[in-house]
């Protein structure tokens, strides 16, 4: 290319170019040098390195707030707790009919309903009859022996009224009536037949009906 054929133009181009970088400040250039590249010394802007910082102590505040304080509550925990609430709720609109043993064997079907029930037995019933039914004070629930009767119908009617003279509260008194049904069907459905090693067998022989 010869100046002839070049665009008087491109000096004025080349012109402006040389006066900004006169103009502009010579950035810093960092003291090491790796093979002939040496690094200018380019800090980042300072919306970034902000930006970053707000970021940086939000997740420490976060990771806190649900690694450490325990205060947060999980998706999982929150979607959980939604849908027992939809259970109880599902549950409470099945009140209308009565209490059938088909009915209870319905209940003891939903696994989630179920899980429910084991948590109220655990929090209600353990002291008396273990943590897995096999009897304490209270008889073992997991023989085919009962007391006061083994079908789902006769449980219900024993968890609702209990036994106060020996000592079996009436649950009815201290639990919704959604969640003495809960019990009957969980106890009728997780352990009664189990025969878990405890409480020797008390009561009548009893074998459920095969559907
Ligand atoms: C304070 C102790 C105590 C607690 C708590 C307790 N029970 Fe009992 N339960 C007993 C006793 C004692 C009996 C035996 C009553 C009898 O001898 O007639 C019994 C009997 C029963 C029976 C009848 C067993 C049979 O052989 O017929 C069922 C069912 C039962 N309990 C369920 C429950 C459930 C469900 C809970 C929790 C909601 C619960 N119990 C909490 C003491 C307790």
């Amino acid at each position: 290319m010869t100046t002839s054929t070049a665009p008087a133009g491109a000096s004025s181009v080349e012109q402006a170019a040389s006066a900004a970088r006169a103009r502009a400040p010579e950035p810093a250039v960092l003291d090491h040098e790796y093979d002939g590249i040496r690094e200018y010394d380019n800090p980042m802007p300072g919306w970034w390195v902000a930006t970053f910082w707000v970021t940086f102590f939000f997740g420490l505040g976060y990771a806190f707030h649900y690694y450490v304080s325990g205060n947060g509550v999980s998706v999982a925990d929150a979607y959980e707790k939604d849908m027992a609430a939809a259970r109880a709720e599902q549950a409470q609109r099945s009140l209308g009919e009565s209490v059938t043993e088909e009915g209870l064997q319905k209940l003891a079907l939903d696994a989630a309903l179920m899980k429910d029930a084991e948590a109220i037995f655990g929090q209600r019933c353990l002291p008396c009859h273990g943590d897995r039914g096999q009897g304490v004070i209270g008889p073992n629930l997991t023989d085919t022996y009962w007391l006061h009767g083994g079908t789902l119908l006769d449980i219900h009617r024993t968890v609702s009224e209990g036994v106060p003279a020996k000592g079996m509260p009436a649950w009815k008194m201290q639990l919704s009536a959604v969640q003495v049904r809960e019990l009957a069907a969980f106890i009728g459905g997780a352990l009664r037949g189990r025969n878990l090693p405890g409480k020797p067998p008390e009561g009548d022989a009893f074998a459920p009906a095969t559907p």
